[in-house]
């Protein structure tokens, strides 16, 4: 039925923070809330796709007919993500740490007398650009978000041929976005830019998935 217009297609959405360890107790993180994911979750499985939804550490209920698997830190995010495919089409989301310490200490860092101590930190992989890479398991849609508060248009379109996926959401941080309900966002792709005025991260949910839908059942479409 033209409702479940992505009936027998499969989907990957990352969502969330990741959390890195720094000893038991401890971790590097981010503020993300998860809500932008788990909406395009959401709105891809009321379309029909089987979902499965590749979740940092967040207090959010999986959305109905989703497959949901939590993960912590970004290695572990890469690995439930690969464990995913083949997919349509993957929307990467997730708010992913860029570093992770060297090592997790194995007992809780103690305060000593000589002072804090350093953190060395080690670059993780980007999980975007490792799946929309060349290859027998690419997805036929790979989409990406970016956060920027200068040059929206400019960097995001940088961000899309450098990690080498088919379309951004260029999300305009100047606002404040981070937990909050609403978004502006422009859709970039290989034949332009289409720009969504502030909605709530819901309806830019539904207006991605009518586009993805879109573009993986209608041939030629952008
Ligand atoms: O480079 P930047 O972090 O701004 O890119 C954001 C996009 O890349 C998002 O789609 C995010 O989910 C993805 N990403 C990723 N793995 C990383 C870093 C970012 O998948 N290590």
């Amino acid at each position: 039925p033209a409702a479940r217009p992505l009936v027998g297609l499969r989907a990957l959405v990352t969502a969330g923070p990741t959390f890195e360890p720094i000893d038991p107790v401890r971790g590097l993180t981010n503020r993300s809330s998860g809500k932008q994911g788990y909406a395009i979750a959401a709105a891809l499985a009321r379309r029909g796709a089987e979902v499965t939804l590749v979740s940092g550490p967040v207090a959010l209920d999986a959305p109905p007919g989703v497959r949901r698997v939590f993960v912590e830190t970004a290695l572990q995010m890469k690995t439930a993500s690969d464990a995913a495919l083949p997919v349509d089409v993957a929307v990467m989301t997730a708010a992913v740490a860029d570093w992770r310490p060297d090592q997790v200490a194995t007992g809780k860092i103690k305060k000593a007398p000589g002072g804090p101590p350093s953190l060395a930190l080690t670059e993780n992989p980007d999980i975007l650009a490792g799946l929309a890479a060349t290859g027998p398991r690419r997805p036929r849609l790979v989409v990406g978000f970016a956060a920027e508060t200068e040059n929206l248009i400019a960097n995001a379109r940088a961000k899309l041929s450098r990690k080498g996926c088919d379309w951004i959401v260029a999300n305009d941080v100047s606002a404040d976005v981070f937990g909050a309900d609403g978004n502006a966002a422009t859709l970039i792709t290989a034949e332009g830019e289409e720009s969504w005025p502030r909605r709530s991260k819901a309806e830019l949910a539904e207006a991605l998935a009518d586009r993805i839908a879109a573009h993986l059942t209608t041939p030629g479409a952008p």
